[in-house]
């Protein structure tokens, strides 16, 4: 049961955005123990920034998207692409309000679902848009402090239906991102999953 995502780059780059809450922690050993037992507040990615010791809990109430879920608290227009460090990104995910439920069935998610500031563009475009060129992914998280953390993901690609949208990447640029853990790696390779439709048990 799992589901990658975020928020997508344009041209080159794929952006995801998540949304974080921090605990003081050793080592992504004692992260993913902490994001265990807070399950039930739904916790369900976690990653270690060696910088500072802290673990980031990713707080996803109605899906499960290990990497990250796009909550954005900046109140930006997001189905526009946006220019980050001279790069432009095309969002794939965006929440900035946490009122609109992600917990979806297949079909949005092929579809994609959302208004201008929180959303998902779907599968379909996802496949779109890196099936056969892949992207560079960028996956953001800010903390309820307004910290803000970046990971990023070369050759970023989502292959077709007939895949059930299977998920890949190159590798996970441990030089432009502050999280010293790849959290998408339970996902490389697997196919999409949704709360109807369990692909990668
Ligand atoms: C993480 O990296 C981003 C991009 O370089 C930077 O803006 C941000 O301040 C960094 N976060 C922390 C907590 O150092
Ligand atoms: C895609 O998912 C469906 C439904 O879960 C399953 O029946 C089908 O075998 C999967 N396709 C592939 C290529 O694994």
């Amino acid at each position: 049961m799992s589901r990658f995502l975020l928020a997508v780059g344009f041209s080159l780059c794929l952006l995801t955005v998540v949304s974080a809450e921090t605990a003081s922690g050793g080592s992504l050993t004692e992260c993913a123990l902490k994001c265990k037992l807070q399950f039930l507040k739904g916790c369900s990615a976690a990653a270690f920034v060696s910088g500072t010791q802290k673990c980031l809990l990713a707080d996803t109430t109605n899906a499960d998207f290990p990497g990250g879920v796009a909550v954005r608290k900046q109140a930006a227009s997001t189905q526009d692409p946006v220019q980050i460090e001279g790069r432009t990104f095309k969002i794939i995910q965006h929440r900035s309000k946490g009122v609109l439920s992600f917990g979806r069935g297949w079909t949005e998610y092929e579809d994609g679902f959302g208004d201008e500031t929180d959303f998902w563009i779907g599968l379909r475009k996802i496949h779109q848009l890196t099936g056969s060129s892949p992207k560079l992914l960028r996956v953001e998280a800010v903390t309820w402090s307004d910290e803000l953390y970046v990971c990023e993901y070369s050759g970023f690609t989502v292959a077709d239906a007939s895949t059930n949208y299977t998920m890949t990447y190159t590798s996970y640029l441990s030089s432009s991102s502050n999280t010293t853990s790849d959290s998408l790696a339970d996902n490389k390779g697997r196919q999409f999953s949704t709360i109807d439709r369990d692909n990668d048990q």
